[in-house]
């Protein structure tokens, strides 16, 4: 198949997925019914219990500090996707990663550690990262936006190879890779999954050379399908790109109820300011999503209920089925409170979407 075949994705139903709750809560750590809770034993159990509703996949997002601020628990990533890999038995389950943070053999090393535990049901998730008082904090090497694409893809381009478990030799700028083979491979396929989240120019780049799957932050479908027709005119070898997006749901039975629940979330969002502030200090300003956030105000991360799936359960299906429609596979989802959302979720929208009518134009 050439770079430039789509893949016809209105042949296979989406997929649902869940972020973990490592960050503590979605939407506002001061909702009176859900407030910020990052601990192990909520996530465990928002993970088992997204599992047992039939959710696809999970996405566990790489802080090591809090994005509410510094005082916030954070759950750490790579040790959570390990636990919850040997809980679990069908979820696909995906650790983010900053290129900056491991050198790319133990990267791959442990990823595919992971995917044994999982039986095959591991994925990295590729983010060059925004948090600029994190990466200093840390004592992490954070370079300008441009150059850390350069250094990320020197990186991902050795993780590959090497997740695939093929014997690497590599000399690069900044990496060097003299014959490892890391064993096992995946018992189960080629390699672990490889997603990417990032907006930017050098980040489609990136994805359409490197990756198998490009997650998108929420955003207006027009815009969407902007960025889809870009990543997929750029050149690419082997099969075609997939796509994810995140997205922040509130569902109800009828659309004034839809409302209200979203009046309500912007109202509890007023007791976030100091939070927003806060953050908006620890940015790197050149960073894409950054500036998208600033275009489509929101509840929830990575654009949150700027998707648009806020509505009743008809409008939101619906709405799915066009993202679908556009190419789609992947619906990374954000709820509040998050785990009596999420079933909501399960029973109501899920079942409409899979139902076989046609999407409406
Ligand atoms: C679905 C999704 C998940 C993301 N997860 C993380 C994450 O776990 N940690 C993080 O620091 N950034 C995360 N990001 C943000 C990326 O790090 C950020 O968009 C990007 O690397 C900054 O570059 P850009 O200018 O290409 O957007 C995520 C982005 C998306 C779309």
């Amino acid at each position: 198949m050439s770079s430039t075949d789509s893949f016809d994705v209105s042949e296979s139903a989406p997929r649902f997925g869940v972020w973990a709750l490592e960050e503590g809560a979605f939407g506002s750590p001061h909702h009176p019914e859900d407030p910020h809770d990052a601990s192990w034993e909520r996530i465990r159990a928002q993970v088992l219990l997204a599992e047992e509703l039939g959710f696809d996949s999970t996405l566990i997002a790489q802080l090591f500090i809090s994005p509410w601020g510094e005082e916030y628990d954070q759950g750490e990533a790579w040790s959570l996707a390990a636990a919850l890999a040997a809980l679990t038995s069908r979820i696909e389950i995906i650790a983010a990663i900053k290129p900056y943070a491991y050198p790319p053999a133990v990267a791959a090393k442990m990823a595919l550690q992971i995917e044994e535990i999982s039986k095959g049901r591991f994925a990295i998730n590729f983010v060059n990262g925004w948090f600029a008082t994190e990466a200093r904090r840390l004592g992490l090497e954070f370079y300008e936006h441009d150059q850390r694409y350069d250094y990320g893809r020197e990186w991902i381009t050795i993780v590959r190879e090497l997740l695939a478990g093929r014997p690497t030799r590599f000399e690069g700028r900044w990496f060097k890779a003299d014959d490892y083979q890391p064993r096992p491979a995946s018992r189960w396929r080629e390699r672990p999954t490889i997603y990417a989240g990032g907006e930017s120019p050098p980040a489609r780049a990136l994805v359409a050379d490197t990756c198998d799957t490009w997650f998108m932050n929420g955003q207006p479908i027009e815009r969407v399908a902007d960025l889809i027709a870009d990543v997929r005119a750029r050149p690419r070898v082997g099969p075609p790109v997939q796509f994810g997006l995140s997205a922040f749901v509130i569902a109800r039975e009828t659309e004034e109820e839809a409302e209200e629940a979203h009046r309500y979330a912007w109202e509890i969002n007023k007791s976030d300011a100091a939070e927003e502030a806060w953050l908006a200090q620890q940015v790197d300003a050149k960073v894409q999503m950054i500036q998208t956030y600033a275009k489509y105000p929101h509840i929830g991360s990575n654009g949150g209920t700027a998707a648009g799936l806020v509505g009743s359960y008809d409008v939101v299906a619906e709405r799915i089925r066009a993202f679908h429609e556009l190419g789609i596979e992947l619906f990374m989802l954000q709820f509040q409170p998050f785990e009596d959302e999420m079933r909501r979720f399960a029973e109501h929208v899920i079942p409409r979407v899979r139902r076989s009518s046609p999407v409406r134009a």
